[in-house]
């Protein structure tokens, strides 16, 4: 599958390493520098490259949206037309200083996102993990007991493109229902990130929910 990268920072320069080694062809694009967006592509080691915003809209199967909520206007702005894609969004709606969400509870980034994008195919996913725990996910997929993906969206056949690649990091999905679920998915991120950079345990830090009947 075609994987586009739209902001190849902490997290989506992660995911799309990871993508690329699990066999997809990625163009990592939207970072202060091109030579940035070659070296990921270069040391992710599977087939990637790096690119632009509006090469992706063009050609990706499945788009993955890892900006600051700041900058989400200025990268649909690059993207021009999305319609029709599969937009996995990592984007949690945090405020400049990254100390407060400035959407919850009565909407979320991802139905606000959805809005902007009304004929792309939103799903929320990836945003609930720090970044920092990404590649030791990956290299502990053939264990037996992987940790646990929440992702939520309105449209099914993006939900299921969306879940193989929550499998291809190493993550078990779980479906958490309909789009408007982000407003509580997205806070869960708080917590999370609490205790991955203010706990004792440290940042590689994933979650596993346990059906206990099943
Ligand atoms: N990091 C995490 O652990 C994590 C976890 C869950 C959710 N998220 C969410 O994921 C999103 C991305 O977070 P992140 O930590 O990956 O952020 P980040 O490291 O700052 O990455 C953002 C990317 O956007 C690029 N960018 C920023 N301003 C730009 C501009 N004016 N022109 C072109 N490119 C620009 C950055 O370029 P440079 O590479 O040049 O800086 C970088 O590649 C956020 O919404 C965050 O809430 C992050």
């Amino acid at each position: 599958m075609r994987v586009g990268i739209l902001g190849s920072g902490l997290i989506g320069g992660k995911l799309g390493t990871i993508f690329a080694r699990a066999g997809h062809e990625v163009v990592f694009s939207y970072a202060r520098s091109e030579q940035k967006l070659k070296v990921l592509a270069r040391d992710a080691k599977g087939q990637a490259r790096a690119g632009t915003p509006r090469e992706i809209a063009q050609e990706a199967d499945a788009v993955l949206l890892a900006v600051h909520w700041s900058r989400i206007e200025d990268v649909l702005n690059q993207t021009g037309d999305l319609s029709g894609k599969v937009i996995v969004t990592c984007s949690l709606p945090m405020n400049d200083d990254n100390t407060e969400l400035v959407v919850a509870h009565t909407s979320s980034g991802a139905e606000e996102l959805a809005k902007m994008i009304p004929k792309a195919r939103v799903v929320a996913t990836f945003n609930t993990v720090p970044s920092e725990v990404l590649f030791g996910v990956y290299e502990a997929k053939r264990k037996a007991s992987r940790p646990s993906q929440v992702y939520c969206g309105d449209d099914q056949r993006a939900k299921e493109l969306a879940a193989g690649l929550i499998r291809d990091v190493g993550f078990n999905p779980v479906d958490a229902g309909p789009l408007r679920i982000a407003r509580y998915t997205e806070p869960f991120a708080l917590p999370v990130a609490q205790l991955a950079y203010e706990g004792k345990g440290g940042p590689e830090l994933a979650y596993r929910f346990e059906w206990l009947r099943k």
